[in-house]
């Protein structure tokens, strides 16, 4: 993606790709919008996808992937063990990341759970930047516990910091200190911190974070699901890497970490996962959960068709063009946002545009689930599928009580070159419309509450008749427009 500048001196996002396949879409009237979020008790994850316009939902598996990508899949070599396949996969990420071992898996929350069964005993913490809902279920399905330890700036949500997501040095000292290093598990860095708005992390914290870790013999894992946008940002903002090729920043990364793990949803616009280390004894440990959880070491569940994918997305994310386009229409649709007044999560990040639905609603009780209320609205409102990322998302704490989030957002994820700047127009109209509208918004109570994971699948239902009033309101504004 480049930025061009017109005549008009505006600063364009001009994309560096054209579409060749399109999938059609369904822009249901107002009125069937609100009756199909109630048939999905309030829970985006519970739409069908025909009734939704743009969905905005996740990029998870959800990214256009390249000619060169489809091209690859011809090519697979589909056998249970000893892939061509395998092998060829295996040296593109030795060869992007610089580690010597890969282990497959079947996605990225199935690396998560690898690592937890090779590295988590009861009582022990994992100390990170910022938790994902997968990955810290998974380490308390083990026995262990999630302490966060990222900078103060990372819980503002409104901020000028460019690294939001970095690991405070002086709470990881301390936790250090206090822990002692045989409770820790290991230190976690997520890239492009995805529950606090998409935020990256910078070389530079990585770099001191990885020199704590060695010194302490502690083991530093990496989540690079989302280090595609995390890469354009370390070369975009850290002035060091400006004139560095993305290669060698993610060579780099890769030789400060002692397990490095990601979900191919999300980097190399694949379906699939993979863990990579250099350690021997650490592969060994995890390498035999593989056969156990996941399928023999040269597939670990995936489709070897996936996997040739896998391979060429891979290189394709050492392209500025490839990977900036997302963080590019982020800021472009944060942008369209904050000139209506529409409080969103600044600087914006990678993965998606992050509506701040704490103080959109604040006249909704934190216990009534502000950005689930707001996430349901915006659908009622637009068509738009976005993810709550708030206190519905969290787990309850052992008393049964509400864990209250820290943020309460809602994600309008941005898969890679999947939408056009007029869907994103079309997005920031219909929320700055809602933003007018807000105190029509009410909150939302559960009908049916799994105990695990309750955001994937819990259904609610409206406190009054908010969604009635809403769609009333829509008409009165806009008439026949869908
Ligand atoms: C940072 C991060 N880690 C792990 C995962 C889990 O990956 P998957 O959905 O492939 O299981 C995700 C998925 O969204 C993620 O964003």
């Amino acid at each position: 993606m480049s930025r061009i500048t017109f005549m008009s001196g505006e600063n364009v996002p001009l994309e560096m790709h054209k579409v060749r396949m399109v999938q059609k879409l369904n822009l249901l009237p107002v009125e069937e919008r609100a009756q199909k979020m109630e048939e999905a008790g309030y829970n985006t994850f519970l739409l069908r996808n025909r009734d939704v316009f743009l969905d905005m939902l996740t990029d998870s598996g959800v990214n256009a992937m390249s000619e060169d990508q489809y091209a690859a899949m011809m090519q697979a070599d589909d056998s249970y063990a000893g892939s061509e396949t395998f092998y060829r996969l295996e040296k593109v990420l030795q060869d992007t990341f610089g580690l010597k071992y890969f282990l497959p898996a079947h996605q990225g929350r199935a690396c998560e759970h690898i690592i937890a069964r090779a590295l988590v005993t009861p009582g022990s913490v994992a100390l990170m930047n910022y938790h994902f809902t997968t990955t810290k279920a998974l380490i308390t399905l083990m026995g262990g516990t999630v302490e966060e330890i990222i900078g103060d700036e990372g819980l503002k949500i409104e901020s000028s910091a460019p690294f939001k997501g970095d690991i405070d040095i002086d709470k990881l000292n301390e936790a250090i200190k206090r822990l002692g290093k045989d409770k820790i598990s290991f230190v976690r860095i997520e890239a492009g911190t995805n529950l606090v708005g998409g935020q990256p992390v910078s070389m530079k914290n990585i770099r001191e974070v990885s020199r704590i870790c060695r010194k302490e013999g502690i083991i530093l894992v990496f989540d690079a699901s989302l280090l595609a946008d995390n890469l354009y940002f370390i070369k975009t903002r850290e002035e060091e890497f400006k004139n560095v090729e993305l290669i060698d920043i993610a060579k780099e990364i890769g030789s400060l970490t002692d397990i490095f793990y990601f979900s191919a949803r999300k980097l190399g616009t694949a379906r699939g996962g993979g863990i990579l280390t250099s350690d021997n004894k650490l592969h060994t440990k995890m390498r035999e959960f593989i056969p156990l959880f996941e399928g023999f070491i040269t597939y670990g569940g995936m489709s070897v068709r996936e996997m040739e994918a896998m391979a060429v997305g891979i290189r394709e994310t050492v392209d500025i063009d490839v990977i900036s386009q997302t963080p590019i229409f982020v800021e472009a649709l944060s942008g369209e946002l904050v000139a209506r007044g529409v409080p969103v999560v600044t600087p914006p990040g990678g993965l998606g545009c992050h509506v701040d639905a704490g103080r959109f609603c604040d006249h909704i009780p934190q216990d009534q689930y502000i950005a689930a209320s707001l996430n349901a609205a915006i659908f009622i409102a637009s068509g738009v599928r976005g993810m709550e990322r708030g206190t519905l998302s969290e787990q309850r704490n052992e008393d049964g009580s509400e864990h209250m989030a820290k943020m309460e957002l809602v994600r309008l994820a941005i898969p890679k070159r999947v939408f056009t700047l007029s869907q994103i127009k079309y997005t920031a109209d219909r929320i700055a419309w809602l933003y007018n509208n807000r105190q029509l918004i009410g909150g939302l109570e559960f009908v049916e509450e799994p105990s695990v994971l309750r955001f994937f699948f819990g259904r609610l239902k409206p406190i009054g008749n908010w969604p009635e009033l809403l769609v009333k309101q829509f008409r009165k504004d806009f008439g026949e427009s869908l």
